[in-house]
Order: C-alpha cells, then sequence, then structure tokens
C-alpha cells in the first residue's frame, strides 16, 4: 500500500551558517527517511525553508548594519547551496518570506481568532527609552530567573533549555548595539493564543503517540506539561519586519505575528507552494487532508515545545475553520504523527558555537571532504537519544576503518576484478547451479530489506545503518571463505558463482545505503551499468509574487524502477562500466588540520 509522508523539517534561521549539528539534527535524518520512502515507493513530500522573520534575524542585519531583506537572502541562498552539495533533497526548501505563507499564516490566525482561542490583552514589555522601541525576545538578554545563567535570551534560555516569560528575567539588557538605556516596562496590546483551553487535547494528542514517540521527546513534553500546565502565550510582537497581524484596528499596523506562532505554519504553507509551483494546485491535500497520511517532524530538541505542543494547539484550535477561511470548505487538517528529535551534537567536546568560531560548517567542509564521508559521520554519530560529539579523529577513523575498508573496498574489489577477468561483464553463471552457500549469503542479504527497512521506519537511523554495514562485513567474510581471487586460475567456474553472488549481495546492499549514501551509492549504480539513475535531481527556481522574488531548491523525482527498496535482480552476463573507488582513504594529518582551524 502506497503510504503518503511528509517530512517536515525544522526551519533554519537566517542569521548563521549551517554547522554539522544542525545537518544531522534534522536535515540529514530527514532526508535519509525522505530516500527511504521514496525507494519503497511512497508518495514523499519533504518541505522546509529560511525562517526569515523574528529577533534572531533583525538582530542579526542590525550587525551586519546591512538591511533584513538582504541579509535574509544571503543565508537563504547560501544554505540553497549547501543542501544541493550534501544533497538534502528538498521538494521545496522556501521561505517564511513570501505571499502564499503571509496568506497561509492569516488564515491560521483568523481561523484561531473565529475560534475563540485568540484573546487581546494589554501587558508590560520591554522598553528602551533610549531607542523609544520595544524590545522583544532576543533583543533582551539577562539571567534566567530559572537557573541562573547569565545572557540568557528574554524568550528561551540555552541553557536549561526552557521557554521563559521575558519579565521575569533578572538584570535586563538591551542587545542593541549602542543602546545604553536601561530597559524598562511598559504597557502594550498583543494577542494571546490561549493555550490552557487546548491542555487537554494537546495531552491526549501526545499519549495517543506513545507507542511510536521517542522516549526523550514524550517524556519532556508531557513533563512540562504536568509541572507548568499549558497557558497562554502572545503571538504578536512590536517589530517592524515580519507578518502584519491581519485585524483592521489602529495600532496594529507596527506589530507582526510573532516568529515561533507562523514559522510552524510552513509545515502546511510549504506544501501548499509547492503545489503551486508543480502546478497541481490541490495535491497538498493529499499529505494534511488525508487521514491516513504521516507527517514526521525533524527537529532539534531545542525546538520540541513549538512542534509537541504550541504547533498542534494551534491545529487542534483551527478545526476546520482553516478549510473555511482559506478554500472555502469545511474539514480539518490531519495532526503530525511524529517528532523523532534529535539531542545536540557539539564539536571536541565542546558546544558549536559561532562567535569563537567553534564549529564544522557545511558549505566549508564539503571544500576539503566529499558529502558521503561527511554523511557516514553524521549518521553514525547521530544524536538520536543522546549528546554526540564530532571528533577529528573519529571522523578519520570511521571513514578509514569502516566506509572505506568494510564496504568501499568490497564494492571496489569485486566489481575490479569481475570487470578484468570477465571482460567488463557480470560472470554469465547459470543461476540454477548457484551452490548452498551462494544461497545463504542471498537470503541474509535479502533479509536485510526488513531488518534496516524497519529500523528506518521507526527512524532509528544509526541502528540501520549499522545493520546495512553488518551485512557488508558478511559479504567480505563470504569472499574471504570462498577467495574468488585465486579460485579463478583453478576453478574459473567456481569463481564466476562467487562473483556473481557477491555482485548480487553489492547490488542490494547499494540500495540500503543508498539513503545514507546517495552520491556514491548512485555512481556504484553506474558502475552496475544501470541506465537510470536511483534518485531525482535537485535544481533552483525563482518564484515571484508580490514581496518579490525569492529562491527556491527543489526535487525532480527520478522514473527509475530498477532500484527499489527490494533485493538485486541482476542479470548474469550484463554489461558493467569501468569502476573505480568509491571513497577516499584520509591521511591521518587531516586531525591536526582541522583542529588548528577551530577557534580561530
Ligand atoms: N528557526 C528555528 C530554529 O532555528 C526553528 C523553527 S522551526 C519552525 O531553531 F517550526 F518554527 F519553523
Ligand atoms: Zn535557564
Amino acid at each position: 500500500m502506497t503510504e503518503n509522508i511528509l517530512i517536515a523539517v525544522a526551519w533554519p534561521y537566517a542569521n548563521a551558517e549551517i554547522h554539522v549539528g544542525n545537518l544531522t539534527g534534522s536535515h540529514l535524518p530527514g532526508d535519509i527517511v525522505a530516500r527511504y520512502h521514496r525507494l519503497k515507493g511512497n508518495n514523499v513530500l519533504m518541505i522546509t525553508g529560511t525562517d526569515s522573520h523574528g529577533t534572531p534575524v533583525t538582530l542579526a542585519a542590525d550587525k551586519a548594519g546591512k538591511p533584513v531583506e538582504e541579509v535574509y537572502k544571503f543565508y537563504h541562498d547560501g544554505f540553497i547551496e549547501l543542501f544541493q552539495k550534501i544533497g538534502i533533497t528538498y521538494d521545496l526548501y522556501t521561505t517564511t518570506h513570501s505571499e502564499n505563507h503571509f496568506k497561509v499564516s492569516q488564515s491560521i490566525f483568523l481561523a484561531l481568532l473565529k475560534n475563540g482561542f485568540l484573546f487581546r490583552k494589554t501587558e508590560p514589555q520591554w522598553f528602551s527609552p533610549g531607542l523609544n522601541r520595544f524590545l522583544p525576545d532576543r533583543y533582551i538578554e539577562g539571567t534566567c530567573y530559572i537557573c541562573g545563567t547569565e545572557g540568557a535570551r528574554s524568550d528561551q534560555c540555552d541553557a536549561c533549555g526552557n521557554v521563559l516569560d521575558p519579565t521575569k528575567l533578572v538584570n535586563p539588557k538591551s542587545k542593541v548595539e549602542g543602546d545604553t538605556s536601561s530597559p524598562e516596562l511598559r504597557d502594550t496590546e498583543h494577542f494571546y493564543i490561549d493555550l490552557s483551553k487546548l491542555e487537554p487535547d494537546v495531552k491526549k494528542y501526545l499519549t495517543d503517540r506513545a507507542d511510536h514517540m521517542r522516549d526523550t521527546v514524550l517524556g519532556e513534553s508531557l513533563r512540562k506539561i504536568e509541572a507548568e500546565g499549558l497557558k497562554p502565550r502572545a503571538i504578536t510582537r512590536d517589530l517592524d519586519w515580519g507578518i502584519p497581524v491581519p485585524v483592521n484596528d489602529a495600532g496594529w499596523e507596527t506589530k507582526k505575528l510573532y516568529v515561533w506562532f507562523e514559522a510552524v505554519i510552513g509545515y502546511l504553507s510549504a506544501p501548499i507552494e509547492w503545489s503551486q509551483v508543480s502546478g497541481r494546485k490541490d495535491a497538498w491535500r493529499e499529505w494534511w487532508i488525508n487521514p491516513k497520511a504521516k507527517q514526521f517532524h525533524f527537529i532539534g530538541k531545542d525546538n520540541i515545545f513549538f512542534h509537541t505542543s504550541l504547533w498542534p494547539a494551534e491545529l487542534m484550535g483551527v478545526g476546520s475553520a482553516f478549510m473555511e477561511i482559506f478554500a472555502d470548505e469545511e474539514v480539518p487538517l490531519i495532526l503530525p504523527y511524529d517528532v523523532p528529535a534529535n539531542q545536540f551534537m557539539n564539536l571536541e567536546g565542546k558546544k558549536i558555537s559561532g562567535s569563537g568560531n567553534w564549529g564544522v560548517w557545511g558549505r566549508d567542509a564539503l571544500t576539503r571532504f566529499d558529502p558521503d564521508a561527511i554523511r557516514y559521520y553524521l549518521t553514525v554519530n547521530m544524536p538520536e537519544t543522546k549528546d554526540s560529539d564530532w571528533d577529528w579523529a573519529e571522523f578519520v577513523s570511521r571513514n578509514n576503518n569502516e566506509l572505506v575498508a568494510t564496504w568501499g573496498n568490497l564494492a571496489n574489489r569485486v566489481l575490479s576484478f569481475c570487470y578484468k577477468h570477465w571482460e567488463g561483464h557480470v560472470p554469465s553463471v547459470d543461476i540454477n547451479t548457484l551452490r548452498d552457500s551462494d544461497l545463504n549469503l542471498l537470503a541474509i542479504i535479502e533479509n536485510g530489506f526488513a531488518t534496516v527497512g524497519a529500523e528506518l521506519e521507526a527512524v532509528r537511523l544509526r541502528s540501520a545503518l549499522s545493520e546495512a554495514m553488518k551485512l557488508a562485513t558478511v559479504v567480505n567474510q563470504y569472499l574471504d571463505v570462498n577467495a574468488p581471487w585465486s579460485a579463478v586460475k583453478t576453478d574459473k567456474d567456481g569463481a564466476a558463482k562467487t562473483v556473481y553472488t557477491a555482485l548480487k549481495a553489492i547490488d542490494s546492499l547499494k540500495v540500503m545505503f543508498a539513503p545514507f549514501l546517495p552520491f556514491t551509492c548512485e555512481k556504484l549504480h553506474g558502475f552496475f551499468g544501470y541506465e537510470t539513475p536511483i534518485f531525482g535531481e535537485q535544481y533552483t527556481e525563482d518564484v515571484t509574487d508580490s514581496l518579490g522574488t525569492h529562491k527556491v531548491l527543489r526535487y525532480r523525482p527520478s522514473t527509475s524502477l530498477r532500484a527499489e527498496w527490494k533485493p538485486s535482480e541482476l542479470k548474469p552476463g550484463q554489461k558493467l562500466n569501468q569502476p573505480s573507488p568509491l571513497f577516499k582513504k584520509l591521511e591521518n594529518e587531516v586531525i591536526d588540520v582541522e583542529r588548528g582551524r577551530l577557534g580561530k
């Protein structure tokens, strides 16, 4: 049965380069699962885009002394380049700064208003007398009133992970350069979403998913609700940059929707934009109205509350009113199926940070290392259940001892040997004459589609990759026993059976490794002589609307029928192409050179 799978990845803020922690936290696991489901023949839609509004972005622009629009586009274009080079196959990678996203976000706001989940309230907020403006969210830093850490942002503390009430921050300071005035509290009117009314629904939503949500995610979300309850939250801000609040009363022109309130709505607006640019206006409904569709949210642990509480609450609060406002019909939107949030990846034992250049930055790393080498290390080290660490010595050793030695050499050794001794063709064996040991190996590999597949299905990606790697080891052992390299001189027929069997196993392993290592698997697929590629192509496009032009990244699926999530049907006698090594062995010098770049 074909499933509709929405792969929704957290929208990165347009305020910094993307590093390996961001990649392994959300984009890469999303891509691996998307590629797997595409191989299974499921209808996959993988989306996200740049989180272009909010104080993280305006602060970055202030710092650069440039217009926000220019700064957000600078990062946005860089993200797209990175995703293309490292193969994160978004069906649509867009931005929250688009007419479509504005319209969808405003419709969600209006639907919540209609259903009575929003109210207005005047409350004190931090204000800079010097600048004569309010200082929302990251414009204020101070001491966290929960854990006591200094330098906490007024809306969220990175040290203890709590979402904060800005007015309770101790010793608040303005983050605007040159603003030496002391922030004071002044009254301002805002819209609030009454999460307390939705608390029972959010709880039920979470407990209904207890069978498949990660303990880390479910536990944290429920504990938070138990401890503090869900309270009303302001969903508008006093800011120039962002989405206008769709009310006509005086005073609201200077206010905007809160960035978290609207960014999560991107999970709905991006599929709608994708439908429009694909010329299939209503296609997004297959992932949003269809009760059988499954939505997965790939995010980092600092985003958990917004995805397991705020976003489902927004969706439950709109009921069928969104569709009524947006499409003139009454149907409810579905709710996310799973939120496989990851923990963090550190670097050489310390937290990754842009300010001290303590990071491995995606685009920069790709100038020196192949995308699959990076993807491999990021997957074996994915922080699925606890924080992990990028260690340059481990990067080199796992590349050399696992990727190159176990898998790369296996493929290269057998293909080169075959290419040389069977004149560039798969040996023409009669498959009915294969020996028990050959059939036994093929059965073990065939079984891998179920075991590796089950791990991928449950988003246990480290385990999925290690299962596939174990199978590569089994093929190596089979070759050690059957030693075709010597048998070819004495028993060419026996050697042909061994080589055919090993090739067929490698051809199957290629499919299992493909979600993780798409570039090299594609290359290997070509060595086997297949003419249609495993995966489709990524490309960029410009989309123009009333806000201007934004670049988007897209994916054109492959029409290949060759590589499906099922065992190889390799034909005896098939013509091969000249093979070459898939991976590069890394010298130990790399370790010191890379460590030397850190902190500079
Ligand atoms: N921009 C946020 C971050 O980088 C993530 C936003 S996810 C969304 O932490 F759901 F809100 F879009
Ligand atoms: Zn704190």
